[in-house]
């Protein structure tokens, strides 16, 4: 069974909600881009490529139930409803990157309302259709990459967040190549960092891996250098990204970045994967990325099923409880820079960046 985040359909979208998963697969409907506004904010759907497509769709099923009089009406609606979905997540550059598209293609297209509205429709529902194959290809891509670089022995990989298919349209980037590296038969071993606060790792990239008998285990956050130290076998992290600036500095999820350095000390390959559309080349430097500061709650609550008096799981009985000590302050920032002079490899859908001898990345040539 493959697993569909975003179910979509003529004027319908339908997203699987992250916050109840892996205990419930419960879908969503997102009617309207206030809907999607929500569902970003809350992480219902999260995910750099998930968050700028369950967006531009959303705004499909609302135009499909919008009457327009005028061209001019129709590209201000939409522009001023896409910038409103902008400002639902800061860090990830997919969706300021989508929504700058389609913005620019509804100022462009000649014709009536209706014109108009088809032209946005389609190029929407090819943002969905074009994030499967560019997650393939960035899967194929780094295979090829780790083959090269690390021989033809199997070895293990470990990751953080979930980039899979709960991310994106399907299939994954660092999951993906998790993916394809497994497909192979070249994989000894997946781990999978918890991910703390959210806890992307054990809730989503565990459900994915255990879904696809991937072969892999879970640690918590602060066990990667040791396991690093006590595992030779681990020759490769590889994580995704929500925003490369110019320079191959690449924000992530929170952790990142010292799994960059540990990943130096160990000698093991420190490999970015991303579609290109999460490369900001606006953006100098990780200096300008926005890191989006999320609320105490994250950290100080967790959500799950009980367990019954035999210390089995009861679904039906899902809990938040508090376990900080009430009153302690909290920072929570969600990304982190992982700094490009770390990075061995940005594995995209139109090839592998490294660096050239004066140690620069020279990403502009994907563009
Ligand atoms: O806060 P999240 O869960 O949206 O953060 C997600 C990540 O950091 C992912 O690694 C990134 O978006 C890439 S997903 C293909």
């Amino acid at each position: 069974m493959v697993l569909e985040a975003i179910k979509y359909r003529p004027h319908s979208l339908e997203i699987l909600d992250q916050l109840r998963l892996p205990h419930e697969s419960v879908y969503v409907s997102i009617k309207n881009s206030t809907d999607a506004f929500n569902a970003i904010k809350s992480m219902t759907v999260r995910g750099a490529p998930a968050i700028a497509i369950v967006a531009a769709l959303s705004l499909v099923v609302e135009l499909a139930n919008t009457e327009f009089k005028s061209s001019d009406e129709v590209r201000r609606y939409i522009s001023e409803k896409l910038e409103y979905l902008v400002a639902s997540r800061p860090t990830a550059v997919n969706l300021s990157d989508a929504a700058r598209k389609l913005a620019k293609l509804v100022i462009e297209t000649e014709g009536d309302a209706a014109t108009i509205v088809g032209a946005y429709i389609a190029a929407a529902e090819k943002m969905l259709v074009d994030d499967v194959s560019d997650n393939v290809n960035i899967g194929k891509n780094g295979l090829e990459w780790a083959k090269a670089k690390l021989g033809l022995d199997k070895f293990s990989i470990l990751t953080i967040c979930n980039t899979g298919s709960l991310a994106t349209a399907g299939y994954g980037t660092a999951l993906g190549i998790i993916r394809s590296i497994h497909g192979d038969g070249l994989l000894s071993h997946a781990y999978a960092l918890e991910t703390r606060p959210y806890n992307q790792g054990s809730r989503l990239t565990a459900y994915e891996l255990v879904h696809d008998s991937i072969p892999a285990t879970l640690i918590t956050d602060s066990m990667a250098s040791v396991l690093l130290k006590s595992h030779p076998e681990i020759k490769m992290i590889v994580v995704g990204a929500d925003r490369v600036a110019r320079n191959g500095d690449t924000a992530n999820k929170i952790g990142t970045y010292q799994l960059s350095i540990i990943a130096k000390y160990h000698g093991v390959k420190f490999v970015v994967a991303a579609p290109t559309t999460s490369i900001d080349m606006q953006t100098l430097t990780g200096n300008g990325i926005a890191i989006e500061q999320r609320k105490p709650e994250e950290l100080v609550t967790v959500r799950g099923p009980v367990l019954d008096k035999d210390g089995n799981v009861d679904k039906s009985e899902v809990k938040t409880v508090h376990i900080a000590a009430p009153g302690i302050g909290v920072w929570n920032p969600s990304f982190d820079v992982a700094p490009a002079a770390l990075i061995d490899a940005i594995i995209t859908e139109k090839g592998v960046a490294e660096k050239d001898q004066s140690g620069e990345f020279q990403l502009e040539r994907f563009f």
